[in-house]
């Protein structure tokens, strides 16, 4: 199939950068088509932790290349800090690495307002990544943006922040010197970099007229898309399938297989309802096997069972194909395991993920319960080497999405993964 996409089915951090990087030796090209330094994506590679914000995690196999779309919102300073590590592990990005030039960037003023509109909310605080997301999206949506094709000229981009300052009523918070200041660092780094931004929509027509395998490596998680998770506590962006063509340009029809990422438990960073979260000792444990401390913001991760009426939702939503569970290892010494397989508010049972995320408050997990299994399955290679236990749940998980789980991951690096 010469067309993938490879999407985070749950609230994050599923494990999608370890996966994009198992899958990119089979690959050409690898897209990022959304978000922004919001995500956080951890690759072990040289016996190395590399933590990837905006970058494809392709960029680790050489010849690969690997291209930022429309979608994505990009933060100068923070790519080229990305890009300067990567360096020094001698990544190289010449001839091999592109931004669409129709990407929003996102400015100073988007990380002061997503602090501001936080400190507005005082008792439904989103917990955003400060990373400016939400702010640069809604300018770009208010038509105020400043995109990658404007670096180019100074009269251009000072225009711009000079108007963005202005919309947001924050002119005389700034002086003309730090507007003039920003202006230069904004065409600096256009100059710079000026022979990477490319008009996507072309290239990536003759990539598919060429037969290249393509990747779209998703950000975020799909119960954080800005119109199908638990709005208002979601990212700024689409993040499920439907969006990858819309923030690429291209046709949908163009994809040929989507491939969903589930981990074998739940987490959440931020605000926001979880019904299986468990604020208990299992929850601790799970936290601490899993190492679940965010990938940006350092935050501990909240902590629950898995959630197959939520998981389901997503595979619908998205289409899956196939689907990968991922962090099996971290299920390891459990007696036993839950699974949440229907809600139950008051007596009444609910199969459906809601659209007003806030009556999740009010729903219980109906759980079903699985002997765990106590080996330490790190090191299995092969299906048939995983304890019968860890096999029956991978088997319930896809029984209860109805999606065949093709690929199991039981560790950070590329050689512990089965495929199936
Ligand atoms: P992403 O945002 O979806 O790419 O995921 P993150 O990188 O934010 O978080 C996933 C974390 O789990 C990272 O620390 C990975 O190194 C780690 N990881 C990925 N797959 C596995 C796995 O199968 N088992 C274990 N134990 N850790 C994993
Ligand atoms: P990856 O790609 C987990 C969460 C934030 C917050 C909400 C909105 O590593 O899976 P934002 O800064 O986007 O406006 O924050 O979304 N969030 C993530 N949670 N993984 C991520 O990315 C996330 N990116 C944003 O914690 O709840
Ligand atoms: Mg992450």
């Amino acid at each position: 199939m010469s067309v993938t996409a490879l999407l985070g089915c749950l609230y994050g951090d599923e494990g999608k950068a370890k996966i994009v990087d198992y899958l990119s030796s089979d690959m050409d090209v690898i897209v990022r088509f959304q978000g922004g330094s919001n995500a956080g994506h951890t690759i072990h590679f040289n016996k190395k932790k590399f933590v990837l914000h905006l970058i494809p995690c392709g960029i680790f196999h050489p010849g690969k290349i690997c291209v930022l779309s429309s979608g994505v919102v990009i933060d100068p300073f923070q790519l080229e800090s990305e890009m300067e590590a990567l360096r020094e592990q001698s990544v190289n990005f010449e001839g091999r690495f592109f931004i669409d030039e129709r990407a929003a960037i996102v400015l100073p003023i988007h990380k002061i307002l997503d602090e501001k509109n936080e400190n507005l909310n005082e008792n439904k605080k989103i917990g955003t990544t400060k990373r400016g997301i939400g702010p640069c999206y809604a300018d770009n949506v208010s038509r105020i943006a400043i995109r990658i094709h404007d670096l180019k000229s100074k009269d251009i981009l000072k225009n711009k922040l000079e108007h963005i300052y202005r919309f947001h009523d924050l002119r005389d918070s700034i002086d003309f010197k730090e507007i003039d200041n920003q202006v230069l660092k904004l065409y600096d780094f256009g100059q710079k970099y000026k022979h990477y931004f490319i008009n996507f929509p072309y290239v990536i027509q003759k990539y598919m007229n060429d037969n290249k395998k393509i990747l779209f490596e998703g950000a975020q998680g799909s119960l954080l898309d800005i119109y199908f998770g638990t709005y208002p506590y979601v990212t700024s962006s689409h993040t499920i399938s439907g969006g990858i063509a819309s923030a690429v340009g291209f046709s949908p029809k163009r994809i040929d297989q989507i491939i969903g990422i589930f981990k074998s438990y739940f987490t959440r960073v931020g605000e926001g309802p979880f019904p299986t979260e468990l604020n208990d000792k299992i929850g601790k444990k799970i936290q601490k096997q899993g190492n679940e401390f965010g990938s940006t913001t350092g935050r501990p991760r909240r902590c629950g069972w898995f959630d197959a009426v939520t998981a389901r939702y997503s595979a619908m939503i998205n289409g899956v194909d196939t689907a990968v569970i991922t962090l099996l290892d971290v299920l390891s010494g459990f007696d036993t395991i839950k699974i949440c397989v229907a809600y139950d508010a008051n007596g009444t049972i609910y199969r459906e993920f809601p659209a007003d995320s806030a009556v999740l408050y009010n729903y219980s997990p109906v759980y079903l319960e699985m002997p765990g299994w106590k080996e330490d399955i790190s090191l299995c290679k092969h299906w048939h080497e995983l304890p019968k236990n860890a096999q029956k749940y991978v088997d319930m998980i896809e029984e209860l999405i109805n999606i065949p789980v093709k690929i199991i991951s039981v560790g950070p690096s590329r050689e512990q993964t089965i495929t199936r």
